[in-house]
């Protein structure tokens, strides 16, 4: 008999975390590591944000709060959403979660289980369907590719539907594609899950990294059309470069939100009781901050990407949002070079440049890689110059040509 729980044989580990291990032991033994494995911002906390936390411990507060989050951060949270949305909430209807991963995986538990069918899109973050997996429940994915940007069409997400169908998540701006869903797309997926009683999700874990100014309204095109069935997924942690501090939210119906109060009572109670100070700085305080990271990320997406698709074998779609870029290197790869996948890609280029990249398998999108460029310019011209010296030296033939 296995020592572990059933569940435990469907559920892999996080393939990006043990990435950023991997170059974390190579860095620790001295080797130049040049880590593009980050899913995290590598700009400081705002200062402002920081002093919020300072401020709370001085005041002692640093005991338990009320499990669904201080109230005025929720109020604050409400207050961003009708600001940016347009969208109405009362702040029963938002709940304080351990990051936008808490804030998916309470949507899971509450309302996923054995027997039902999880639409989503690759190539996808895999912590979306490894928690369908972890609940019971069978994840469905519906691919994007490459020749439209990786764009999600509503008639395929439709077109997977089946009587087990509990719900659809969507992930825009996308990691690791960057790319974007249009509200159109989303109203129609909205309308067709309203008719059938389906949940419709959307992970906005990276709402406020958007580099152009494209209309991207769609928790409106969800409240419009599936109100009652829809949950938002929330994050401070890209936005404010605040990944440590873990905060993130759900808004939901009333209902929804009471369920998922039970859940989170019942397992890591309330969020930190500084972070909640600290994101109530973030999201009430100056936006400063967050246009100045977004212009660095633009310049430093416009350059990975002209210093990387200069080789012939390398393609790719440029990011809209997030800070990842996506290349499809299948033209790199052949059974000749002894490199045949973007798995054997990336582990070579580790052993032998210490470039540290995530094979599109983590994403599953063999075939790619996925190129964090939340790090420093000289870090990103050193790791490009590496990868293409890698890319030349599998490619003897072409080298010279
Ligand atoms: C698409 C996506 N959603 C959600 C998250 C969750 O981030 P956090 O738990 O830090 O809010 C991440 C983190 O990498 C992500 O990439």
């Amino acid at each position: 008999m296995s020592t572990f729980a059933a569940r435990m044989a469907t559920v892999q580990p996080s393939a990006t975390l043990k990435v950023a291990a991997e170059a974390e032991r190579l860095r620790r033994a001295g080797h130049p590591v040049v880590d593009f494995s980050a899913g995290e911002p590598d700009f400081p906390t705002p200062e402002h944000v920081k002093a919020a936390g300072k401020a709370a411990i001085d005041a002692n507060f640093t005991r338990y709060t009320v499990v669904a989050g201080i109230p005025e951060l929720r109020e604050a949270i409400c207050k961003r959403y009708k600001s940016d949305y347009g969208i109405d909430l009362t702040p029963a209807e938002v709940l304080v979660t351990v990051g936008g991963k808490q804030a998916l995986f309470n949507t899971a538990m509450a309302l996923f289980a054995e027997g039902d069918e999880v639409i989503t899109h690759s190539p996808y973050w895999p912590t979306i369907p490894e928690q369908v997996k972890l609940v019971g429940a069978e994840p469905i994915i519906v691919p994007t590719g490459p020749a439209d940007g990786f764009a999600v069409h509503a008639d395929k997400i439709i077109n997977a539907i089946t009587p087990k169908t509990k719900a659809i998540i969507l992930n825009s701006p996308a990691n690791p594609t960057g790319g974007l869903i249009s509200e159109q797309t989303v109203r129609q997926i909205g309308e067709a899950a309203a008719k059938r009683g389906i949940w419709t999700i959307i992970d906005l874990c990276y709402e406020q990294l958007i580099y152009e100014p494209v209309p991207h309204n769609l928790p409106k095109a969800l409240f419009d059309t599936n109100r009652e069935r829809t949950v938002l997924c929330g994050s401070a942690s890209k936005a404010y470069a605040m990944t440590g501090w873990r905060c993130g939210w759900t808004i939901a119906t009333r209902e929804v939100t009471s369920a998922f109060n039970t859940i989170e009572g019942q397992t890591t109670s309330n969020i930190t009781s500084v972070t909640q100070k600290t994101a109530l700085a973030a999201l009430t305080g100056p936006q400063d901050a967050v246009r100045v990271m977004l212009d660095e990320y633009r310049r430093r997406r416009d350059s990975i990407h002209s210093w990387l698709t200069a080789h012939p074998g390398i393609k790719c779609v440029k990011p809209s949002g997030a800070f990842y870029l996506f290349p499809d290197i299948s033209g790199l790869l052949s059974s000749d070079s002894g490199v045949k996948t973007s798995f054997e890609f990336a582990q070579q280029l580790l052993e032998k440049e210490f470039v540290v990249v995530t094979p599109g398998e983590a994403f599953d999108a063999p075939g790619y890689l996925r190129i964090s460029y939340a790090t420093s310019m000289e870090q990103l011209r050193e790791g490009a110059t590496r990868i293409l010296r890698f890319a030349e030296s599998i490619q003897p033939a072409k080298a010279g040509a």
